[in-house]
């Protein structure tokens, strides 16, 4: 054992002494397996244990908890998978990993996606995989009724509805245009973000603070997806979730369907009912010459300050972002957050979604999480609510946009 703990320490770092690391895995698509069975690799390699937890499915309900743990000083969470809009949030309970993984390590990975984690010089997160909203398709309809991949949300909006209308007269009763995340939770202001900032309406808060949420081409984008409810989309996705939303698609039950990369992995995998039917492209537009705007995400890990064992912690997360992981994670779906892993042959092979990521990543939307800091969870609250009235009709877009705005107003005057 302890002969292994010595050769795991040389590669990943770590201490001789076997300890006992606690991670939190997500539970999304393949996140569970792919987590715990590379840590458990890690696990054994290096002579140490693993505790596995799992963090609740969705994830708005994970920062309240991670908050809670740590502001315990709870040695029963040592590694975190992260949200990159969590950061600020939890800043001062992180190590910083500067100082714990070797530079050339570092700067194997996208500037971009270490810039993402860093605050005032420290990191306080390795990147792990990178997201942007990418719109999945059904390839074979498509075909069958001779329709393009749509370019801007309005011809989204007429295949969707050409394609649904001719399926369910040829006896597909159940089958729907386009779902998506419509619930009121993170992952709606993900969504809304992406019509606004593609209609070059802007992402609610400028990276510099001034608010913009009230604008005409806000109010145009929401219209439409507020148009979407009933129409090509169900009742029902006013209460779908990344995984709620999939279930129809991949129950082969929608024409489209917005989700992040790991779909297609879903999708794809062996006894998919869709294996070989499905298209993946940059989200639509709002209007001819703007960018596509599939919101910016990324899953990172992080150690907790109070970890018992800093090194042994940091070990894992060495282990899990390393290229061999990256690889066996791209295979099935994840963006890779090193930049050599997108000349791979084998993975390109495997997971054409990489092709769109440069574009969707170079044309990707940010939330406001930077500039809002601590705050952000309060702020996306607000939008995401407001959002959720328009499309529920409870309340019309330049109303709630209004409202959305001064909330915004009296946030940013507090300071965030
Ligand atoms: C995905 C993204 C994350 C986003 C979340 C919203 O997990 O990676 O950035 O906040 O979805 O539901």
């Amino acid at each position: 054992m302890r002969t292994t703990a010595l050769v795991g320490a040389v590669l990943w770092g770590g201490s001789a002494t076997a300890a006992e690391v606690s991670i939190f895995c997500s539970s999304a698509g393949a996140e569970l397996e792919l987590c715990q069975s590379a840590s458990e690799a890690w696990a054994k390699e290096t002579g140490n244990t693993v505790k596995i937890n799992k963090m609740p499915a969705n994830w708005g309900e994970a920062l309240p908890l991670y908050q809670q743990l740590l502001a315990g000083k709870s040695g029963d969470i040592d590694v975190l998978t992260l949200d990159n809009i969590w950061v600020g949030a939890l800043a001062s309970h992180l190590v910083d990993l500067n100082e714990k993984v070797p530079k050339e390590e570092l700067s194997a990975h996208f500037e971009a996606a270490l810039a993402d984690s860093t605050i005032e010089g420290k990191l306080l997160a390795m990147p792990w995989f990178v997201d942007a909203g990418l719109m999945f398709y059904r390839k074979d309809l498509l075909e069958k009724y001779g329709k393009a991949e749509p370019k801007t949300w309005a011809e989204l909006t007429e295949t969707a509805k050409s394609i649904q209308e001719q399926e369910r007269a040829a006896g597909t009763k159940d089958m729907w245009g386009y779902v998506w995340q419509g619930r009121a939770y993170e992952g709606l202001t993900c969504d809304a973000l992406e019509w606004v900032a593609s209609y070059g309406g802007g992402t609610f808060i400028a990276p510099d603070g001034t608010i913009t949420a009230n604008n005409p081409k806000a109010v145009e984008a929401l219209d439409l997806a507020r148009s979407w409810i009933g129409g090509i989309s169900p009742e029902g996705v006013l209460n779908y979730d990344e995984e709620g939303s999939r279930g129809v698609f991949e129950a082969g039950n929608s024409v489209f369907h917005r989700n992040w990369g790991y779909v297609w992995g879903t999708s794809q995998a062996e006894g998919s009912s869709l294996l070989g039917k499905v298209g993946v492209m940059a989200l639509p537009v709002g209007a001819e010459g703007e960018k596509s705007s599939g919101c910016y995400g990324a899953g990172l890990l992080g150690v907790s300050k109070y970890a018992d064992d800093t090194d042994a912690a940091v070990s894992l997360v060495r282990y899990l972002t390393n290229a061999k992981e990256q690889k066996r994670r791209a295979m099935q779906g994840y963006s890779p957050t090193l930049k050599a892993l997108y000349q791979d042959a084998e993975i390109l092979a495997k997971n054409p979604s990489l092709r769109f990521a440069e574009k969707a990543y170079a044309e990707s939307a940010s939330r406001p999480s930077q500039v809002t800091g601590a705050s952000y969870n309060r702020v996306s609250q607000r939008i995401f609510n407001g959002v959720h009235n328009v499309l529920s009709g409870k309340e019309s877009a330049p109303d709630a946009l209004a409202k959305v705005s001064s909330d915004l107003e009296r946030l940013k005057k507090r300071g965030w």
